[in-house]
């Protein structure tokens, strides 16, 4: 039997009788402040209850006697925040979209708007910073499919482009030229676009291509190339692709076409905030 030392110490505080192996559980009191926190968070508890939502039910929530709800607190400042811009955003669609420079209020207020509606409607295809990406138009320059003044642009967010929802969305199709073209002639088109886009080119190939591009191409992108807005036909002499213009990529967009397509956002949104995202790509550097 080995003598424990701290014997005489231990039996001075109570014990709750326990022992294992001759090791005893101390009976200490809770410390007074942890107790009386304690208790106030029962009471807490019991009044967050019955004040707010607090038990599941099958459908919802008990709702607590001050009737709150987050839902409601949304509602409220969604509601407040409409009738404190009623009056400018009725001021904004009985304005002319050309007119807007003039009253750099609402312009600011035109900006702002667009720029959290092109965030959550559009950054999705054009880019957070409207620099586009393959197929969807860098919206930073001053190159435009369709144009760039800002009466077009709201026609263009209004109705979109090649879509089947709206009858007045922009249209117009390049023939996928692998149909009507042989490989020999698609080759010498793409390097003919190649050489007027400053590239550098195989130069017979270029040289015959022009005539295939006279013959095919100009009554869309204009006998220099220079692309054609009413068509939405881009500028192929710039170095400013859509879809891109190395060899790969020019044939396959000769051969087989492209076709882009942007929503309508006239169902989608309300006139104010087509016309506030419709300011807001205007002025953000390419607007003319
Ligand atoms: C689903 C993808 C998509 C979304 C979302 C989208 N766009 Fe587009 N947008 C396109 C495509 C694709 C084109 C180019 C179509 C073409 O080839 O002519 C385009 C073209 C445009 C053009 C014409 C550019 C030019 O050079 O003429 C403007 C302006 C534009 N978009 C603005 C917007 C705005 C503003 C929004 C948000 C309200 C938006 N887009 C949302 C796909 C999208
Ligand atoms: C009916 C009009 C039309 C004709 C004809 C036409 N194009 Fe196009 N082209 C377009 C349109 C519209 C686009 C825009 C792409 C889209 O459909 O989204 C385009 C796009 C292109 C592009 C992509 C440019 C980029 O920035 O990536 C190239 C390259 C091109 N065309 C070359 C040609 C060549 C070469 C021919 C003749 C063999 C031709 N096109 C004939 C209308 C036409």
């Amino acid at each position: 039997m080995t003598k424990k030392p701290q014997k005489t110490e231990k039996h001075e505080i109570e014990t709750t009788g326990h022992s294992w192996d001759g090791i005893e559980e101390f009976n200490n009191p809770l410390p007074r402040w942890w107790l009386w926190t304690f208790y106030l968070t029962i009471i807490w508890g019991i009044g967050y209850v019955i004040a707010y939502p607090a038990w599941p039910l099958i459908s919802g929530a008990t709702p607590g006697v001050l009737g709150y709800s987050t839902r409601a607190e949304v509602a409220a400042d969604i509601e407040e925040f409409d009738t404190a811009n009623a009056g400018i955003e009725a001021k904004l669609v009985g304005t002319e979209l050309t007119a807007l420079s003039e009253d750099p209020e609402l312009l600011q207020f035109a900006a702002n708007a667009g720029r959290s509606i092109f965030a959550t409607n559009c950054s999705t295809c054009h880019g957070s910073g409207a620099a586009g990406a393959k197929g969807y138009p860098n919206l930073l320059d001053d190159d435009w499919l369709w144009g760039g003044d800002i009466d077009a642009i709201y026609a263009t967010v209004n109705h979109g482009i090649r879509n089947e929802t709206d009858p007045d969305a922009r249209f117009s199709q390049m023939p996928a030229f692998g149909e009507f073209l042989s490989e020999e002639e698609i080759a010498q088109v793409v390097n003919h676009v190649m050489a007027i886009s400053g590239q550098e080119a195989d130069t017979t190939l270029a040289s015959a291509g022009a005539t295939v591009f006279m013959d095919n191409c100009a009554s869309c992108h204009m006998d220099e190339g220079t692309g054609d807005r009413e068509q939405g036909a881009p500028n192929l002499t710039d170095a400013i692709w859509l879809y891109g213009g190395d060899v790969d990529t020019l044939t396959e967009t000769v051969s087989n076409s492209r076709y882009g397509v942007m929503p309508n956002w006239n169902t989608r949104l309300s006139d104010a905030d087509v016309r506030a995202v419709a300011a807001y790509v205007h002025q953000l550097g390419g607007g003319e």
